[in-house]
């Protein structure tokens, strides 16, 4: 092997402390100086040197952040000084009770100055420079020992190999927690996912896997970024006398600190601070579980000291937790208006994201197999922000030994018919239809939604009632209701049940759009609502299309056409609609849109041939849009269509100076509706 020349060395030693350069404007400050591919330029042409010359790399050169050959087991670390945990606070009042602790202990009334810092959701960390050099890498374990994970800590990117900066102490310990942040977490979710691999939890286990990785080359795949927020022993650092002063010195030697650091001067802007994290916690692109309160005087903090494995000196807390464990006590199975099954779990109540949740849906059969859920099993319940409570997962070293495997029924729980999931799809499915009690309930609710005939006071609860005592079968039975028959249910007064009356009498008044949006077509929401009641502009036509032609409608797809043709085919659909109209039902006649009143009661004559369409096709045209189509010109006619070869009519309309439009224009014209 060639001794490595002097240049090349030179050039290895300029090109690391070049890097290194950047990577602390770009990892600590924020603050790039050169674009990205300028950066990889720079190390390649380290990684080429040191290809050649390998005596030359170190544990520290910036090109070792791939990650070393895996290893077969961590080494154990002694701790210089235990990494303690911290006391928890979980309400104002034991978060004043600490400040009144420390006051008494230190005999003083004086408020006390705090470091505030967000509490950071991942693994606490030991890192162990010797002249400024990154040489160990370790876990907290229990406190005392923990494990060596040098190499892995070394592929982490804002983790320095090397210090930088003025007075770096002999030995210098540094503590911190590593993370991921939530963004790149879901991202590593959806790739584990992608190759069907065992997805991590939360971001705190995805740390923490990756951390343990023995194969470091793993680890330098993930991730992972880290806060420093302390020092063990601070023996070279006596000349510091803040905790704020010597997380700002680490900042200086090149490690990275929260941005949220504040120091306040007393326990009443801490709270304050702790109410505006919480607010910002939804937005910041990593997890926090609360706020840690440190007394930032140092002196201070050594009158203190320590009780059992936590400092007096500092605090953490808590938010309401996100994520709780509880126990799956049944599966039920939903069934929505389109006959849809929804396993629903119910849990043994669980307080978490500041509400009790006792039912969690599981979206669908797909979901309960991927998720592996049980009856019985002890599951993991996230509930962020206002989002739906969610299974997160089954803590599977909880599981006890008779738990009941979730099973599709075969018969819907509601009605007895049968439950079909087809191949390939996620959705199982009652095919009862209106015989269903479910279906029919849910379908009720659509019909009286405000979006559809828009029945005020007609609740989901009432709905229920109303199909559970047998009043109410079908939409149409609504409109049959007595007062005498409303008054008579639970919790229903007289001046409720007439007020109802009045509004089912009022919901009679409709449009033909919300009309047929509340009939609960599959598939058919308001805006395909709207396009078939401009279509056709009188039901029995829609009623009797079938599929094929329906796809002529604006964005009536095959899939849409094959629902709304098949509804109506049903006899029972169309005896309900029959039921509505007889009992009064009505809706005026449908306003073609702004756009085609161009056409509305303007006449048309056509003259010669078309090449696009038939005569006959072009008169349907153009009645469709309200147009009438005569035979002969006069001054009232609006427009003449002149195709190929015209007739005595094109002259006709020179002479009386009627507009004459060429067939595109007239495809223009007809086009723009
Ligand atoms: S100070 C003696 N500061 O919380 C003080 N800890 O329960 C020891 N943590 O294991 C810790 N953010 O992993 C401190 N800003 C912060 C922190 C923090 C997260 C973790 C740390 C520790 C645990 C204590």
């Amino acid at each position: 092997m060639p001794n490595a020349p002097d240049d090349a060395i030179e050039k290895v030693i300029k090109l690391r402390a070049e890097i290194n350069e950047h990577n602390y404007r770009y990892y600590i400050l924020d603050d790039p100086t050169i674009s990205d591919a300028e950066y990889d330029r720079l190390l390649r042409q380290l990684q080429a040197i040191e290809a050649q010359y390998p005596e030359l790399i170190t544990a520290d050169s910036p090109t070792q952040r791939v990650g070393n050959l895996p290893s077969k087991a961590f080494k154990e670390v002694k701790h210089d000084v235990p990494m303690l945990s911290l006391d928890n606070a979980f309400s104002e009042a034991e978060v004043v009770a600490f400040e009144q602790r420390i006051k008494d202990r230190l005999h003083t009334e004086a408020a006390i100055e705090f470091a505030c810092e967000p509490k950071m959701d991942g693994v606490a960390i030991s890192l162990l420079y010797e002249n400024g050099f990154l040489i160990r890498g370790a876990t907290r374990g229990d406190g005392y020992t923990g494990e060596d994970i040098t190499s892995n800590v070394r592929t982490i990117r804002t983790v320095p190999l090397q210090l930088r900066g003025k007075d770096i102490p002999k030995r210098l310990e540094v503590r911190g927690e590593i993370y991921m942040p939530k963004a790149k977490f879901n991202q590593l979710n959806e790739q584990l996912k992608e190759r069907n691999e065992k997805v991590f939890v939360n971001p705190r286990n995805a740390a923490a896997g990756s951390l343990r990785q023995l194969d470091p080359r793993i680890t330098a795949k993930r991730p992972l970024e880290i806060v420093c927020y302390g020092v063990g022993s601070r023996e070279n650092l006596t000349h510091i006398k803040t905790h704020s002063g010597i997380v700002q010195q680490l900042k200086q030697w090149g490690l990275r600190i929260s941005m949220e650091v504040q120091v306040v001067p007393s326990v009443v802007e801490c709270l304050q601070y702790y109410y505006s994290m919480m607010n910002k916690r939804p937005h910041l692109p990593y997890e926090i579980d609360g706020i840690v309160y440190k007394v930032n005087n140092i002196e201070l903090q050594e009158r203190l000291g320590f009780v059992a494995r936590a400092p007096r000196w500092a605090i953490a807390h808590k938010f309401p937790a996100q994520e709780e464990m509880t126990i799956v006590e049944a599966i039920e199975f939903q069934v929505g208006r389109t006959g849809i099954l929804t396993p629903v779990a119910r849990l043994k109540p669980v307080f978490v994201g500041g509400v009790t949740v006792s039912n969690a849906t599981l979206h669908n059969m797909d979901e309960v197999q991927r998720k592996d859920v049980h009856v019985g099993d002890t599951v993991v319940i996230r509930r962020a922000g206002d989002v739906i409570p969610e299974i997160v997962a089954v803590v599977l070293t909880k599981r006890p030994p008779h738990t009941k495997i979730i099973e599709l029924p075969k018969h819907c729980p509601v009605c007895g018919s049968e439950v079909l999931k087809p191949e390939g799809e996620a959705a199982a499915r009652c095919e009862g239809g209106l015989v269903c009690a479910a279906q029919r309930k849910e379908a009720i609710k659509h019909f009286a939604s405000r979006k559809a005939m828009d029945i005020n006071g007609l609740g989901d609860k009432l709905v229920e009632q109303l199909v559970e005592v047998g009043l109410v079968h079908d939409v149409a039975d609504l409109y049959r209701l007595t007062q005498a028959q409303l008054a008579n249910l639970d919790r229903m007064a007289e001046k409720s049940a007439s007020n109802l009356i009045a509004a089912i009498g009022q919901s009679k008044t409709t449009t033909l759009a919300r009309f047929i949006y509340s009939l609960g077509i599959r598939e058919v929401g308001e805006a395909t609502a709207l396009n078939l009641a401009q279509h056709f502009r009188d039901l029995r036509l829609l009623m009797q299309e079938n599929a094929e032609n329906l796809q002529k409608v604006q964005d009536v797809g095959p899939i849409v056409a094959a629902h709304v043709a098949a509804f109506f085919r049903q006899q029972h659909n169309s005896d309900i609609i029959n039921k509505l109209i007889h009992f009064g039902v009505h809706w005026p006649a449908v306003k073609i849109n702004q756009a085609k009143q161009v056409f509305a009661g303007k006449t048309f004559v056509l003259t010669g041939s078309l090449t696009t369409m038939t005569r006959d096709e072009a008169t349907a045209a153009l009645q469709k849009v309200g147009a009438k189509v005569s035979g002969s010109v006069s001054k009232k006619t609006a427009y003449v269509v002149a195709g190929v070869e015209p007739g005595s009519k094109l002259t006709q309309a020179e002479k009386l100076g009627v507009t004459i439009l060429d067939e595109k224009q007239f495809l223009k014209l007809l086009q723009e509706k």
